[in-house]
């Protein structure tokens, strides 16, 4: 028997898991983020798969790193990580014809109170929302799971930026807000890949676009957090596919 979207996908998830725990070991202060870039290119090579983002609409990158006010997009280059930094990997991998899709966000020093907030609020609407899927709920639902939780603690949840499908392209529909209304959108049916990726900030939600056409800040400049997991759809609930280092 061929094997089925759901084998493949589980199994780009666990090697997407395989790759970002080592560049999570090697991201310590001093190092560049192209460093970084430069060691993802040579995993996806060790374990055989292709950095999704990679060319995706012209991204130079293999990796996405985003630093502080950065929401999302960072394209690695000289910058120095910094021990104080916040720092958000978004990374995918295209195995024997599918994409898989997760991010997640850290920092050097546990005791960091207010950075460590922002990261498990991320974290925890992350968990949250897919701990309360299920095949007949609706795309709202999740927005509105993941927005009622990040703004009951005072966090502010990006609107122009949003989860999606996943699949044999990197983003496919239905796209999945952070933000909403219970009882709206598309209804959930098995079998469906979803990248589920709430991106928080400690401000305001309005980010704007960098010059150099990719990265998202923050408008008002405040730390930003982004976590991301591809889920299935199974008969009575979610499936998490992609593993993250923590
Ligand atoms: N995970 C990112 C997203 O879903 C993918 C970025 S593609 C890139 O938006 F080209 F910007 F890297
Ligand atoms: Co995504």
């Amino acid at each position: 028997m061929p094997k089925d979207k759901l084998e493949i996908m589980t199994e780009g998830g666990q090697i997407l898991g395989v790759i970002l725990s080592e560049i999570r070991t090697a991201a310590v202060p001093g190092i560049t983020t192209r460093d970084l870039d430069d060691l993802t290119r040579r995993l996806c090579l060790k374990y055989k798969v292709k950095p999704s983002f990679l060319g995706y609409q012209g991204y130079p990158g293999a990796i996405c790193i985003s630093l502080n006010d950065e929401v999302v997009h960072g394209i690695p280059n000289e910058t120095v990580i910094a021990s104080t930094d916040l720092i958000s990997l978004d990374f995918g991998v295209f195995h024997e014809g599918y994409h898989v899709d997760a991010a997640f966000t850290f920092t050097f020093d546990d005791n960091d109170w207010a950075k460590q907030k922002l990261i498990k609020t991320a974290k925890d609407a992350l968990y949250l929302a897919i701990d309360q899927i299920s095949p007949g709920m609706k795309i709202g639902d999740i927005g509105y799971v993941i927005q009622h939780y990040v703004e009951q603690k005072g966090f502010g949840v990006v609107r122009s930026l949003v989860g999606h499908g996943v699949g044999k392209e990197l983003h496919e529909n239905p796209l999945i807000p952070n933000f909403g209304q219970k009882n709206t959108g598309t209804i959930l049916k098995k079998g469906m890949t979803l990248a589920i990726e709430p991106m928080i900030t400690n401000g305001d939600y309005e980010v704007y676009q960098e010059s150099d056409g990719w990265t998202y800040k923050t408008c008002d400049h405040s730390l930003s957090s982004h976590y991301e997991h591809t889920i299935y759809i199974d008969d009575n609930n979610a499936t998490i596919l992609t593993v993250l280092p923590e």
